[in-house]
């Protein structure tokens, strides 16, 4: 179902619509993730305006290399990056968040097209009217179909627009493919493939495997932000459930699973404990030191990405990475 938040009109340079999907519903997944053995919280939960905030202020930090690499890679190659996107496209963002990096682009487009259609898909409505502002301000040629929708099924929010004559480019950055778990990826892009044309693209951003400290380090700050970032999920419950969690009784876990190639964080019990959610009419049981699973982030290499663009029907045609070989921008093409 699409609701505009924000009208259409044809004139306008701004619309907003939210559509609904059926994996919205923070309840049920509450309580399915906490009654499941071992206990997990999908990570998408993370972003309301508190977790939007923190997710922005880690991408600050000294250790948290992910976005300055992906900067790096934008910067160093952003012409030879538009002239693989062709004369005329249409930009359609995945997780768009605050839209920063997507300025870089924005830029060289903005100088070889006249107008650009820009179409910015993310989970938090806020977030969307704020970026949306500030973009048209700063881009006269902008116009932008900005859609609040979950995006694991792409396809969803994708038909909600009349298709384009320009090239359809889909970016989807920061790494934000690593939050699923390898059939989970092909089965997203497999259904995003299904949206769009033969020669439409995705631009992909992957952060690379490297060494442990590095990584590890990356989500495990001392200034304890992404620490906070884990923990406000509590809170969340907390606050929209009525849960009872006391956030000192829980601490953040992040490390490396070198074979599997992802960081997994986690919410540690410190003790064993009882807490109830009041709205879910339930009462969780956890035992000293039991976790709470909260997010995969999956590191890539060329072979990871190489598989991924060929089970779901796409070609990878161009890989970009930062000079440290840190993190990799892909034009994957609809075959
Ligand atoms: C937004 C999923 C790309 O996995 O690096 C950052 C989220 N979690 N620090 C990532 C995150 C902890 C981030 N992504």
């Amino acid at each position: 179902m699409t609701a505009a938040l924000v009208p259409f009109s044809p004139d306008a340079r701004f619309a907003l619509s939210r559509i609904e999907s059926p994996t919205d519903d923070f309840a049920s997944d509450v309580r399915a993730g906490l009654t499941a053995t071992p206990k997990s919280l999908p990570p998408r939960w993370f972003y309301d305006d508190l977790g939007s905030t923190l997710f922005d202020a880690i991408c600050f930090l000294p250790e948290y290399y992910v976005t300055r690499a992906e900067t790096e890679v934008l910067t160093s190659f952003r012409n030879e990056i538009a002239v693989s996107f062709g004369p005329q496209v249409r930009l359609v963002e995945l997780g768009s968040g605050m839209a920063r990096k997507t300025r870089i682009l924005l830029d060289v487009l903005a100088a070889r097209q006249g107008d650009i259609e820009y179409v910015p898909v993310d989970v938090d409505a806020a977030i969307l009217e704020r970026s949306g502002h500030d973009l048209l301000s700063e881009y006269p040629a902008l116009h932008i179909r900005a859609l609040c929708s979950d995006f694991s099924r792409p396809s969803i929010p994708l038909s909600a627009f009349a298709p384009s004559r320009a090239r359809t480019i889909v970016l989807f950055l920061g790494s934000t493919i690593g939050n699923l778990d390898p059939d989970a990826a092909i089965a997203m892009l497999r259904d995003l493939r299904s949206a769009l044309r033969p020669n439409d693209a995705l631009f992909l951003g992957a952060d690379l495997r490297k060494d442990r400290a590095t990584l590890e380090a990356a989500y495990d700050d001392p200034l304890g932000v992404t620490a906070s970032f884990n923990l406000n999920l509590l809170q969340r419950i907390n606050r929209e459930l009525g849960g009872h969690f006391e956030l000192a009784s829980f601490k953040h876990r992040a490390f490396y699973d070198e074979v599997r190639g992802r960081i997994e964080m986690h919410l540690v019990s410190r003790r064993a404990q009882r807490v109830r959610i009041d709205a879910l009419d339930i009462e969780i049981a956890f035992a000293d030191g039991e976790t709470i699973h909260t997010e995969n982030s999956y590191k890539h290499d060329e072979a990871t990405l190489r598989t991924l663009a060929r089970e779901s029907g796409f070609t990878i045609t161009n890989t970009w990475t930062d000079a440290q070989r840190r993190f990799a921008d892909v034009l994957m093409i609809a075959s």
